[in-house]
């Protein structure tokens, strides 16, 4: 069985890439809670809200290149993006370890994916994101969605779920998963493929939202 080594208080405790390659080989998604500690993810909390309170998030855009636009009817959220020169610790722990999942996911099911993007997210209350795919229009660039959430004693009354719907072929008219937050579960799934939203959050929402992605093409407009 293959388990993250290095452990650490930070990283999950013992979590296995192996149930998480069969559920995406089986289902194309998969919830993993503890994926990360909680301990990591109370800290990067407090790192989060500080980012925030220094005005370091900007409000989310729609689409890509020249099409993108702020669409608050669409998406509410702020992100900030995670970038090599300003990673902190606590987000490197967080970049290493979906690395190595990204290797494992390479050698066990062939993705071919090439690389991680990332970036913390802020839902203020009153917050969602309208369903949608992860997919740009024309591009797929990004394969596979990774979601991590921070938010601690979340009530279902708190709203800002995940909703997930598990038929690919179905859609938003199809069957839905919920997945409320929690502090060190990640989620993933394939990101052409499944239609998620968020529901309206009445508390603020956190999260580290990464994709994994396939190589950009050479030329733009290449793909698609
Ligand atoms: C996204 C998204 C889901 C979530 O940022 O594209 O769908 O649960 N996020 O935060
Ligand atoms: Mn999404």
């Amino acid at each position: 069985m293959y388990t993250v080594s290095g452990a650490g208080p930070f990283s999950g405790e013992d979590v296995s890439f192996d149930a998480i390659i069969e559920d995406l080989a089986n289902t194309g998604f998969s919830v993993i809670p503890g994926f990360f500690s909680s301990t990591w993810a109370n800290a990067l909390m407090e790192e989060n809200l500080a980012i925030w309170e220094d005005g370091d998030f900007k409000k989310a855009a729609v689409g890509r290149g020249k099409r993108k636009k702020r669409r608050a009817e669409i998406r509410t959220d702020s992100i900030h993006w995670l970038t090599p020169r300003t990673r902190t610790p606590l987000q490197e722990i967080y970049w290493n370890r979906l690395e190595a999942l990204r290797e494992e996911l390479n050698r066990s099911l062939f993705l071919g994916l090439f690389e991680l993007e990332a970036h913390l997210a802020r839902f203020s209350p009153g917050g969602y994101y309208k369903p949608h795919l992860d997919q740009h229009q024309k591009t797929s660039f990004r394969i596979l969605s990774a979601i991590t959430y921070l938010d601690e004693e979340w009530e279902e009354e708190d709203g800002g779920n995940l909703r997930l719907f598990t038929d690919r072929s179905a859609g938003v008219e199809g069957p839905f998963l919920d997945v409320f937050p929690e502090p060190g579960k990640l989620v993933l799934f394939l990101a052409a493929d499944f239609w998620h939203e968020v529901r309206i959050a009445r508390r603020p929402r956190h999260t580290i939202t990464g994709w994994f992605r396939r190589r950009e093409a050479p030329v733009p407009g290449v793909f698609g």
